[in-house]
Order: C-alpha cells, then structure tokens, then sequence
C-alpha cells in the first residue's frame, strides 16, 4: 500500500475539495504514478483526521475527473493518463474554490465535444515514424498545382474506390481539410445569396461555410434513416420562395450522419438521386465518418456521377492533424475546384498529400482506420451500457450520439451542469440548420477522452445528472 500523505496547507476551500486538488497536484508534479495503489478511504481518513465520508467524496470527485479508479474489494489506484487530466498549479487553485463555476471552468475538462475519433489510435505505433519525417521533409521543398500533383489524385482515387464505385483520379481534387473541400464546393457550385437544401440537424461547419459564402440554409426534415426524400422532394416542387431563387443544390450527409449517426439505406439513396436529377440539384455528400461503417450503402456519387461532389477527411480518417481532404467530383467542375482552392489557400500542403499519399499504397492508411474502426465500436458499447435507458441516437459503428435530454432539462442548462462536473459536451443550437428550431439534446463524442475509463466516469457522471431535475434557474433581478 502507498504511504501518499496530501499535503493540503496551501490549498483553499472545502476539505474533499483540497484533498481532490492535491491529489491532482502530485499527479501532475510526478510524485504519484499511474496504477499507484492509493489509501483506503479509512486509511486517508485517519490519516488527515477526517471522516470516511469526506475522504469517500474526495475520491469520487477524483473518479469523475478521471484522476483515478478503483473498484470495491480490488483498491483505489492513480489512473493510467491522469497526467494527461492534471491541471497547472494554477488550474487546481481555481478548482478548489468552493463550488464556483469558475472552478470546473479551471479544472481540466474531459472532451466530449471536439468529434475526434480514437485519440489514441493515432499513428505512433501504427506507421513508423523515419519513414514520416522522410516525407514531411520532402515535401517542404515542393510546390503543386491545387488540387493536388497527379500522384496525389490517384492516392485519393485509390483510396475512395470500392466495389461498385471507381472514382478517375482525373475527378479527384485535393484540399485542405473535409471543412476547406465544403467551402470550395459550394464556392464552385453555388452564388451568395442561393438557398441550400441542408439536413434539419447539420454539421455546424456547414452553416459557417454557407455563412462565409452567403447562402440561406433551408432545412429538410430527417428521420432514423436520414433525409426524408419525400420532404425534400416537397421543398422542390414548392418552387422558388418569394423573392429568393429555387435551391441549387443538396448539401447532405448520408453515412454516420453528425450529430445523429443515420446512415440511409440504398433505397433511399437511389430516390435522393433521382429527386436531384428531376429537379437539377447538384449533389455535395459528406462522407467524413463513412470509412467507420464495414459495409457501407452505394455513395450518391455512384447513383448520380454526374452531380455529385462527395468528401472525405485525412483528419478523421487517418490522424486528427492530418488536415487533408479529397474531393470525388464530376469532372467538368475540376478547374472550378481548382480556382477556389488557389483562391482560398493556393493548394493543399505537398508534405500532407505525399504522407498520405504514402499511407494509402502502403497500406499503413488501412491499417489506422481499422483501429479506429474498431475503438469507435468499443466505445459504442460502452455508452451503450452507460447511458442505458435514456433516450439517444446513434449507430454500433459510430463516433459520437445524439443524447435527447428527458424534460424538463434544457440543453443550456445540461451543457453547464456537464461543464461543473469537468465534461464539455455541446448543445444543440449549432447543429439544427434553424437555430430557433433547436430540440432539447446534445451531442457526445466518444473519441476525443483518450482512455476508455475516463470515458465511461464522464458517461456515467451525465447520466447521474440527468437521473435528477435540473437546478432551479437563478433568479433575475
Ligand atoms: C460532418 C463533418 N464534415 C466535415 C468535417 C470537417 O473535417 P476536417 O477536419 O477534415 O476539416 C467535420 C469535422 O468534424 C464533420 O463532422
């Protein structure tokens, strides 16, 4: 057993408070190790004269933090990353002021907003690192046309293609990002002041592009499955709205749509693509979480080749600061790609493209996608067993879930509540393609904590909030 003495003296507010922010403090100092046996509850009580309960409360809020962990019968130990979840001498003496805001504020939070997907199946481990700074060094000393050189095309053609859709490298354009292929895009396709037919819940990212550009958001109605084609086919028939253009194009996300997981089935792929052909839509899909399905449906790309722009992410898909896109485009639009890449940021970076390009043949790419393919799942289960019995969205194979709040709770008042308990979860308002149409939920991704525990505590520690009421409003006066 450990002899850990806290030393408290210096550390302002409630005793379990300071006890919590010395724990963190030898955390981060290195004086306590990862899986270090820590004191029974009785041992730490006596030990600092206090009662069982005080210590008992400590450790929990420590758990929830994800400092440490423990089970009954087995022991309390340091967690395995809560070097990673420790704070600055700073942050602790924030946090151990007595509940204040400002004090979760201070403290570290746990991520479970940002949709990274399996933090910790980054490349370290996967592709050997010499081979890595070869190519980012290379790359510093080329130039290329935007887009990408002609290897870089084939990469992404290859790396698209599957049965049933064979993408020509001679369609395949190269941008920085899945956020900078969606702004190009619709810079290609669309004019400021055009009306965009965009899912009801979206990718906030797409709201900013259009913002950037111009464009006026028009919301389809989705379901379990998606977009409803039946709605969309509605909106199309309704004609122009007064005094605005009829939509131009159909900005939508058909595999492991964020935030709420849906993948639409081929039958309904195959109506959305006919609807866009009857009604002259181009089609720009979102595919940035598709390579986490095994089996994934046709792409849009496949059913209307000739309309349909379809996008993919180094950042999701292979390593979060890969910030690398492709583009699947009907050829003719290319150059169009091309001018707004070279108006935008002149080209994506040689050194991103050759790495990935690089990943890609030698099967290092497949291999990263498959860990994540296979942490996503895991975490799946987990939130699963977590969360069991509220109501939420989401897919076995997904990164992130689309949590309904019960009422009376209010996304506003949940995301604070998350944020008090060290979690950071986002509201609804940003993704719903009209704010004021915003239902009561959040998102959580599930990839971002990089160890599976703190995830569970933080999963856990939500669905403990949402078992209650939530707190009475302050009073305005
Ligand atoms: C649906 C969707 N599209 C695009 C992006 C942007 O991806 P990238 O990091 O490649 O810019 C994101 C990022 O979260 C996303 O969720």
């Amino acid at each position: 057993m450990t002899s850990w003495s806290p030393w408290l003296a210096d550390i302002p507010g409630p005793f379990h408070r300071r006890l919590v922010a010395a724990l963190q403090q030898d955390i981060a100092a290195g004086r306590l190790l990862p899986e270090t046996r820590l004191p029974t509850h009785r041992a730490l009580a006596r030990a600092l004269s206090t009662t069982v309960v005080t210590a008992s409360r400590a450790y929990r809020e420590a758990a929830a933090l994800g400092l440490i962990h423990g089970t009954v019968g087995r022991g309390t130990f340091v967690a395995p990353r809560a070097d990673a979840a420790a704070g600055t001498a700073e942050d602790l003496a924030a946090a151990s002021v007595a509940g204040s805001p400002l004090a979760a504020e201070a403290a570290p939070l746990l991520d479970l907003g940002a949709n990274v997907i399996a933090a910790g199946a980054d490349p370290a481990g996967t592709v050997p690192r010499p081979a890595v700074a070869a190519l980012l060094w290379n790359g510093l000393a080329q130039r290329h046309p935007p887009g990408g050189a002609s290897n870089h095309r084939a990469a992404g053609a290859a790396w698209l293609r599957r049965a049933g859709w064979e993408p020509r490298p001679a369609g395949i354009v190269a941008t920085g990002g899945a956020q900078h292929a969606i702004l190009v895009t619709l810079a290609a396709l669309v004019r400021p002041g055009d009306r965009i037919l965009v899912e009801s819940l979206t990718y906030p990212g797409i709201r900013t592009a259009a913002q950037c550009l111009g464009l006026q958001l028009v919301p389809v109605p989705i379901d379990g499955d998606g977009l409803v084609p039946e709605a969309l086919a509605a909106l199309c028939a309704a004609g122009p709205a007064p005094s605005s253009p009829p939509p131009r194009l159909l900005l939508c996300q058909p595999s492991l749509h964020n935030p709420t997981s849906a993948v639409m089935p081929a039958e309904r792929r195959r109506a959305i693509a006919a609807i866009a052909r009857r009604h002259d839509l181009a089609i720009v899909e979102d595919c940035v979480y598709e390579f986490l399905l095994d089996d994934p449906p046709p792409p849009l790309a496949a059913l209307a080749p000739e309309r349909t722009c379809h996008i993919v992410s180094g950042s999701k898909a292979l390593a979060q600061g890969l910030r690398l896109g492709y583009i699947a485009a009907p050829e003719p639009l290319v150059p169009a790609l091309q001018a707004q890449i070279a108006a935008t940021g002149l080209a994506a970076s040689p050194s991103w493209l050759d790495l990935a390009a690089h990943w890609i043949a030698t099967g290092a790419a497949h291999r990263l996608t498959t860990v994540k393919r296979q942490e996503a799942r895991l975490r799946q289960q987990l939130a699963r067993t977590c969360l069991h019995g509220l109501s939420w969205l989401s897919h076995p194979a997904s990164s992130h879930l689309w949590l309904r709040l019960p009422p009376p709770w209010q996304a506003a008042a949940f995301v604070d509540q998350a944020r008090r308990q060290g979690i950071a979860v986002n509201p609804a308002g940003p993704f719903a393609a009209d704010p004021a149409a915003a239902p009561a939920a959040v998102r959580l991704c599930l990839g971002a904590v990089a160890d599976r525990r703190q995830l569970e505590g933080a999963l856990n520690r939500l669905a403990g909030l949402l078992a209650g009421p939530p707190p009475p409003e302050e009073p305005v006066v």
